[in-house]
């Protein structure tokens, strides 16, 4: 039976789908059977990470509301080491967003794959529900900003009153240079504050800014920082020890543990 691991954020932005297709794809070419699929319902964009976007035609809506089979809206990804993707629809169906029902889906769909990977809406709304509902392990993407780390701990308060087993974070668009000069906050003080178990630091890359435009993917590229960071996670989700480098910081601020 497959893994579900759910990659969450408080706010939008931060990498959550950069992160999705990056570890999927990675785990896809280490011979994984891998789903990725797109619940941030209304603002799809996984599949044009993939570059798929004009060859959607049923999405996840489509499937839970019965218009069309799983099997018709799941699409292979060749080029991306076969890995699947079920696409977000670009709509919302209000009365379709229930966790119930994304539940019974991926319970049916877990069979069929080593890990399914959902991309998740950010923020605690209806759609976050959906997205948790059905899953083992939770990944929190955070910047290393004030604000972003803020919003994350309301969502690992949330995934932690879901009864989430497994909560890791990804820390991601780290400027080493910045951190170390203090000038934003540093993996020590993020994870002071946080409090859960990291799985990754993925750098600034431009490989990844560029990706879309590009129609490349920096899991792809070998000459992409953050392409071998997601290589590192995929890794270390199939329990390989792969070390993370720190990148130290000075600590300019005192930040008060999370209360529990
Ligand atoms: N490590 C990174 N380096 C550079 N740019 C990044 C990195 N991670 C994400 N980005 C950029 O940040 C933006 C938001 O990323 P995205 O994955 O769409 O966020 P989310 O899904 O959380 O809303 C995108 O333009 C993406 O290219
Ligand atoms: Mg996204």
């Amino acid at each position: 039976m497959g893994k579900i691991i759910v990659v969450s954020s408080g706010k939008g932005g931060v990498g959550k789908t950069v992160a999705v297709s990056n570890i999927a794809v990675a785990l896809a070419k280490m011979e994984k059977r891998v789903l990725m699929a797109d619940l941030d319902i209304g603002l799809r964009n996984l599949d044009l990470a993939v570059g798929i976007n004009d060859v959607i035609v049923y999405d996840i809506m489509d499937v839970l509301d019965e218009k069309c089979s799983v099997e018709k809206a799941v699409f292979t990804l060749k080029g991306y080491g076969g890995v699947d993707i079920l696409p977000a629809a670009q709509t919302i169906g209000k009365d379709s967003l229930e966790p119930q029902k994304f539940k019974k889906m991926f319970r049916r769909l877990r069979d069929r794959y080593d890990y399914i990977i959902i991309d998740s809406p950010a923020g605690m709304e209806k759609g976050f529900q959906s997205a948790i509902a059905s899953a083992d392990c939770a990944f929190v993407v955070v910047n290393p900003e004030m604000t972003s780390v803020r919003d994350s701990d309301r969502i690992i308060s949330l995934l932690e009153a879901a009864e989430m087993r497994e909560i890791r974070l990804i820390i991601n668009r780290v400027r080493p240079q910045m951190m170390r000069r203090g000038d934003t906050l540093n993996v020590d003080e993020i994870l002071n504050l946080l409090q859960i178990p990291l799985i990754g630091i993925v750098e600034e890359d431009e490989v990844v800014l560029k990706s879309l435009k590009r129609n490349i993917l920096p899991v792809n590229e070998s000459s992409s920082k953050a392409g071998k960071e997601f290589y590192n996670i995929a890794k270390r989700i199939l329990g390989e020890n792969v070390p993370i480098t720190k990148l130290s910081g000075s600590s300019r601020f005192f930040f008060r543990k999370r209360s529990r």
